[in-house]
């Protein structure tokens, strides 16, 4: 049986190097994998597996023959190049927030709203949501399912890794400059990442909240319910790899943190670590790497009727990125909703 063939742009970033190891590592069924970036990547090389994959630049690629395209290079590139891509007959699913409020785009996270994926064929894009979205939504979904959500209020810990490659490299060389005693330059952030808090991710709008806080309030509605409000403060933190979540929800209907409990640990994608002692909790440091969405500290709100906390972790840049991404590719295969364009000639 011939398998796909399946471009990524934005191959050399974070989230495009993260991608081909999952496609790899999922055993995705491709027959051609093309790495893709802009000019200034020409030649270079990116591991797909254990093979080892030379970089093409992105205007020079024919893509009458794609099956697949997993965008991550920006909202800009997406912009013009998705609708193009798409043209030319392969599903677009992009990692950027250029289409997700777009009606005629699925927002999709497999585990909370993988029926939606069949919207693809409008436009043939598929958006995948932002981070620190994503591993909100695989968290509240069995909640809302089982007690209805009213309101919830998050305040985000996000990684550097969720600002690309150069703002782990800001990270990195402020951290030394604080040891030996140099000047620390800002340059990606607005102020000293290292070994300090920034509580402003993405533009500010007319209101006072971030971009970044906005989506996470338009991004759940579209996913998981338009009825439920969200309030959030996202805040960037000195962490490499890994997104931390504080959220506080409120319910309809009652439900106790061991229901709660019980419930995620047997949701798809969530993984629950709750001891009450000394490291009974997932910090980002370990959800590294891994691909689950972690909740711990799971309790009783007991300032409300129907109340919960949680904290919930996960890998930006798997679950909140580049494993999504192929989990959506695996749904349009799974559920033939494509066909290998060479099997079908
Ligand atoms: N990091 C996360 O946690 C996360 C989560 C969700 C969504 N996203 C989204 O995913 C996208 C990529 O993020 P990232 O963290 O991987 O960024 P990154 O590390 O900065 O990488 C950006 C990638 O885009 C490529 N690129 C830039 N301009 C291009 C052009 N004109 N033509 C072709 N390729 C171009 C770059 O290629 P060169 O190396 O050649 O410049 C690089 O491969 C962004 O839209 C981001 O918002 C990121």
């Amino acid at each position: 049986m011939m398998g796909y063939k399946v471009a990524v742009v934005g191959a050399t970033g974070n989230v495009g190097r993260e991608m081909l190891e999952i496609l790899a590592e999922r055993a995705f069924p491709a027959d051609e994998v093309v790495a893709l970036a802009s000019p200034r990547s020409l030649g270079t090389e990116v591991s797909y597996g254990d093979k080892t994959l030379k970089v093409k630049v992105l205007e020079h690629c024919d893509f009458s023959g794609v099956d697949i395209c997993l965008m991550s290079a920006g909202s800009s590139v997406s912009k013009e190049w998705s609708p193009k891509i798409a043209a030319a007959g392969a599903v677009v699913i992009d990692n950027s927030s250029c289409w997700r409020q777009d009606a005629d785009v699925p927002l999709i996270v497999p585990e909370v709203n993988a029926d939606a994926v069949a919207g693809f064929r409008k436009k043939g894009i598929i958006a995948n949501p932002n981070c620190s979205t994503t591993q909100l939504v695989v968290a509240l979904k069995p909640l809302h399912d089982k007690a209805k959500i009213l309101r919830v209020v998050v305040a985000t810990y996000q990684s550097v890794s969720g600002a690309g490659k150069e703002a782990m490299d800001e990270l990195f060389s402020q951290t030394k400059a604080v040891f030996q005693i140099n000047e620390v330059e800002p340059k990606k952030f607005p102020k000293r990442i290292a070994f300090n808090l920034i509580p402003h991710i993405d533009t500010f709008m007319e209101d006072g909240f971030t971009r970044e806080e906005w989506k996470m309030v338009a991004e759940t509605k579209k996913i998981l319910d338009p009825k439920i409000k969200l309030v959030a403060t996202c805040v960037r933190v000195p962490v490499f790899i890994g997104h931390s979540e504080a959220v506080t929800i409120e319910f309809e209907n009652p439900i106790s943190a061991d229901e709660a409990r019980e419930i995620l640990r047997k949701a798809p994608g969530c993984l629950v670590i709750d001891k009450h002692e000394a490291g009974g909790y997932v910090t980002p440091y370990e959800c590294a790497g891994e691909d689950a969405t972690y909740i711990s500290r799971i309790r009783d709100d007991p300032t409300v009727d129907n109340g919960l906390v949680l904290w919930v972790v996960s890998d930006n840049l798997r679950k909140g990125a580049a494993l999504n991404a192929i989990q959506i590719a695996e749904c349009l295969v799974n559920r033939k909703l494509i066909q290998a364009k060479q099997k079908a000639a």
